[in-house]
């Protein structure tokens, strides 16, 4: 099984999803080729994580063409996005319906909001929520792998919800 980390990111916070999320996958034993090239074909029994910021309302134009253009029948499938408001985590959840529908299996979608003023002028940050991001990435590829993780610390860890264990 291959692991692929597709994303596209104008100011910089989806590509730092991106590399946190690969901390996690590598976490959980993975090895992911991380990349802003959107030509890759997804092959059955791959594992794509694929992310992009919201840009008014939508995903970033060729993140729409991968997703879109592509067959992803029994592909395993993680969807991430950076957006500034709920819009734009709503319109990530219609992505992941569409998704299913195109036939691709979800194991996942994380939607981190920016903070701070800036973010009305769409140059928010992420910060505290940063750290949901590896956590995410170890927990889609232990579902992946077909892993369950028994001892309940690690459980905690791996929900994100303890920032100093990572
Ligand atoms: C041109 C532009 C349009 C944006 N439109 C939206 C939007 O419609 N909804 C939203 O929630 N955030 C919007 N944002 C905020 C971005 O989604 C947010 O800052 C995100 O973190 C950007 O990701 P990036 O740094 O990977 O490019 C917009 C940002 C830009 C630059």
């Amino acid at each position: 099984m291959h692991i692929y980390i597709i994303y596209k990111s104008l100011t910089g916070n989806t590509k730092k999803m991106a590399f946190e999320i690969k901390k996690g996958i590598e976490k959980a034993g993975g090895k992911a080729i991380i990349t802003s090239n959107t030509s890759i074909v997804p092959q059955k029994g791959d594992l794509f994580f694929v992310g992009s910021g919201v840009y008014l309302n939508f995903l970033h134009p060729s993140i729409k063409k991968i997703l879109f253009k592509n067959n992803w029948s029994g592909v395993k499938l993680a969807l991430f996005s950076s957006c500034a408001f709920n819009s734009g985590a709503k319109h990530m959840r219609s992505i992941e319906k569409e998704m299913r529908k195109k036939g691709a299996i979800i194991l996942g979608t994380l939607c981190l909001r920016t903070s701070g003023i800036l973010r009305f002028f769409a140059l928010g940050r992420l910060s505290r929520n940063l750290f949901r991001a590896p956590a995410f990435g170890e927990k889609i590829t232990n579902r992946a792998f077909g892993k369950r993780v028994k001892i309940s610390s690690k459980k905690t860890r791996i929900h994100g919800y303890l920032k100093q264990a990572l």
